[in-house]
């Protein structure tokens, strides 16, 4: 699908976002695992968390959705999925098959999971090398390094490993691996990543003890179903917040959105470079720190990104690299070489669809160089099949001259149903 994109008048009014991608799928996974029923409300209905629950349904758990983005999960206990008869299909998602590798690769049956054309180019040996530690017999294509996967489920013992990269995906595959051991399993990393799984399990009632980049899970304790009420995505967030950032006169209050510290580098990142964003009525809701975020238009300056900002704004890198595009002065994003193993390589592609636009921008191999100006002319460019491409490039066509398409333009269908409805109903 096609997308016209005409610039675009001020941002008004107080709108919500749809569910956090991350916490939908945890909801979703820890509930299918526990003792008893989970309700989940405010789960994010894009294609990735959908993937999610018809995997777990074809693995024997019960889900019944009740109303728009709420669900009841039946809880299987930690051993009471069923082998399914078919492949897993992940779709477009990283979180689905990452994790559930881990859960997996301790049942007592086979299970084989695939995905899209994007998900059998992504490495999958970062999360094979450990769980195969355990004791985990998978095998995948291309010597064990990508999708299809299929894993011969069994006994697994604990280890203490230390990731080489900050990845949520890999920490939290290695974790629900674990519940399935009698010793304590440790994860190690470089940075803290998003750490939604140790909030959701110890919410569930696992035994898990986390000290700066160390986690610990403890097996043992039996899961028990819980209420789940999802906040929004800031990584969905971060679209509005730099679209008003940038759009001249804009206003807009963005209300519950997931404000967990391993997730807001966007906001430290746009406060840096001057952006307007007041974070108010801050609470908690099942285990995460929520806020509504005030963001008005500002005049942005380019600047360096801090390498431990990195993993709390991951998925931000291609909105930021717009919001860089239209700052004063130079924009340099480093330490980021983990965007190329993303849905696309989102380095490689940001720089390409940039330049289209008539912005200066330079690929770096662990980042990019940007650099700032007022001239953006509309043009036409492409998602390359990447929901966050693709919503990154709208925001800045809203922000050139003259009229943009984007290609392949329902790729935000992924995290964000609704994106384009949403940004029109703003503009005033
Ligand atoms: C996610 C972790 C991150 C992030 C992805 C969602 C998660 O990936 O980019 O969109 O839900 O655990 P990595 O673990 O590869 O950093």
């Amino acid at each position: 699908m096609n997308i016209e994109v005409n610039p675009s008048g001020p941002l008004k009014g107080e709108i919500a976002v749809p569910g956090d991608k991350s916490i939908s799928h945890r909801a979703a996974i820890l509930g299918a695992i526990a003792e008893g029923e989970t309700r989940i409300k405010g789960f994010l209905e894009g294609e990735d968390c959908l993937h999610t629950l018809s995997c777990l349904e074809a693995l024997g758990v019960k889900i019944r959705r009740k109303e728009p983005g709420h669900y009841l999960i039946e809880g299987r206990g930690l051993r009471g999925l069923t082998e399914p008869e078919r492949v897993l299909d992940v779709g477009n998602s990283g979180t689905t098959i990452r994790l559930l590798s881990g859960l997996l690769a301790g049942q007592s049956f086979l299970s084989v999971l695939t995905g899209d054309a994007s998900i059998c180019r992504r490495p999958m040996d970062r999360v094979i090398k450990p769980l195969t530690q355990m004791g985990a017999r998978i095998i995948g294509r291309g010597e064990n390094r990508f999708a299809p996967l299929c894993i011969q489920g069994g006994p697994l013992k604990a280890i203490d490993y230390s990731s080489p990269v900050a990845s949520a995906q890999i920490k939290s595959a290695i974790l629900l691996a674990g519940l399935n051991t009698t010793g304590t399993t440790t994860v190690r990393e470089p940075l803290t990543s998003r750490d939604h799984t140790e909030r959701m399990l110890r919410a569930f009632g696992a035994r898990i003890n986390v000290r700066g980049t160390k986690v610990t899970l403890i097996p043992g304790s039996v899961l028990n179903g819980q209420e789940v009420t999802v906040p929004g995505d800031i990584s969905s967030a971060a679209f509005l917040l730099v679209a008003a950032s940038i759009i001249p006169g804009s206003e807009l209050l963005i209300k519950n959105v997931c404000i967990n510290p391993t997730r807001t580098g966007v906001l430290t990142a746009l406060q840096a470079m001057g952006a307007n964003i007041h974070i108010l009525n801050e609470r908690e809701e099942t285990g995460e720190p929520v806020g509504d975020l005030l963001v008005r238009s500002g005049n942005l300056q380019g600047i360096s990104f801090e390498p431990e900002w990195i993993p709390s704004l991951i998925d931000e890198v291609p909105i930021l690299a717009v919001a860089a595009a239209c700052a004063e002065g130079t924009t340099t994003i480093s330490h980021a070489a983990e965007l190329r193993h993303k849905e696309t390589d989102r380095l490689k592609v940001m720089t390409r669809e940039l330049s289209k636009f008539g912005i200066q921008v330079k690929e770096l191999p662990d980042g990019m160089i940007i650099s700032g100006t007022k001239k953006i002319t509309g043009t036409e460019c492409s998602s390359h099949g990447d929901h966050r491409i693709a919503m990154s490039l709208a925001v800045l066509a809203m922000r050139a001259s003259g009229s943009s398409t984007i290609t392949d333009a329902e790729a935000v269908n992924v995290s964000f149903p609704g994106f384009f409805e949403m940004l029109k109903s703003c503009e005033v």
